[in-house]
């Protein structure tokens, strides 16, 4: 398998946990918003937030790992022709993204615990980090609500510019982070004209 450096892509590791961490985001998403289509109290219902809280959880300890392989497997190096502004933006919008994927479940974590009810965590029960306290699980709740609507214009907005890099500018933005060249051993400019993918800014 040819295994391109990391200063051409991003290592494999974070590839594959971006993906994965995609279809979690789904997971978590769909089982809160799909909650209502069951009746308030009935069995079904309880199981999609349960879902929710473990899928959520499950997130937490993997963006952990994720933030391990990142330091371990630094990010490729900005493409040539990007300008600063551009990559302060990729680099703001990359963090906002790892603050959602660890401010949310942790601020799951303390409105259970705050609401005093249990965590479930794949059969497991994980302790509470907070007293039960009504009035602070009420907030919590506001925030978590509030970051959680605010996490699909994040996330979409970030799906956005890289749709835009790879279908309109057509660079190899969306290569960098597909697990394909890493599969196949092609080098990320091989879609296309290399010299229009080496030029090519970085998505926020
Ligand atoms: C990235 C992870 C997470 C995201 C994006 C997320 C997102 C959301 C969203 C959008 C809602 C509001 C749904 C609505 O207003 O109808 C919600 C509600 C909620 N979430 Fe999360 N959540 C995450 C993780 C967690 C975790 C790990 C827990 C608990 C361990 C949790 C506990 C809750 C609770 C208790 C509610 C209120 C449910 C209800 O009103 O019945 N969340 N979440
Ligand atoms: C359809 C959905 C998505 C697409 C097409 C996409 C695409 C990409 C691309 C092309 C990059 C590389 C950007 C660059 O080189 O500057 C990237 C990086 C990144 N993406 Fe996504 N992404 C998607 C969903 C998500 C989701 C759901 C999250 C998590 C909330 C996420 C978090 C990140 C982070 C944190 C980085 C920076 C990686 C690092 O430097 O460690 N992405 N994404």
């Amino acid at each position: 398998m040819g295994l391109k450096p990391t200063t051409e892509r991003y290592h494999l590791a974070t590839v594959s946990l971006h993906w994965l961490m995609l279809a979690l985001f789904v997971g978590v998403y769909a089982s809160i918003e799909l909650r209502v289509l069951f009746e308030k109290g009935t069995a079904a219902r309880d199981a999609m937030k349960n879902l929710h809280f473990t899928l959520g959880l499950l997130m937490f300890a993997l963006v952990l790992v994720r933030i391990a392989m990142r330091i371990r497997h630094p990010a490729p190096a900005a493409l040539a022709s990007i300008a600063p502004w551009q990559g302060v933006a990729a680099k703001l919008g990359h963090l906002a993204l790892y603050a959602l994927m660890i401010g949310m479940p942790l601020a799951g974590w303390l409105l259970l615990s705050a609401a005093g009810k249990p965590i479930p965590f794949f059969g497991l029960e994980l302790p509470a980090l907070l007293a039960k306290n009504k009035e602070l699980a009420d907030q919590i709740k506001q925030v978590h609500e509030f970051v959680g609507t605010a996490g699909y214009w994040l996330i979409g907005g970030h799906a956005a510019a890289a749709l835009f890099h790879h279908y309109i500018l057509r660079d190899a933005t969306l290569q960098r982070m597909s697990p394909a060249g890493w599969l196949t051993g092609r080098s990320r400019g091989a879609r296309r004209n290399p010299m229009e993918a080496a030029g090519s800014p970085r998505v926020g």
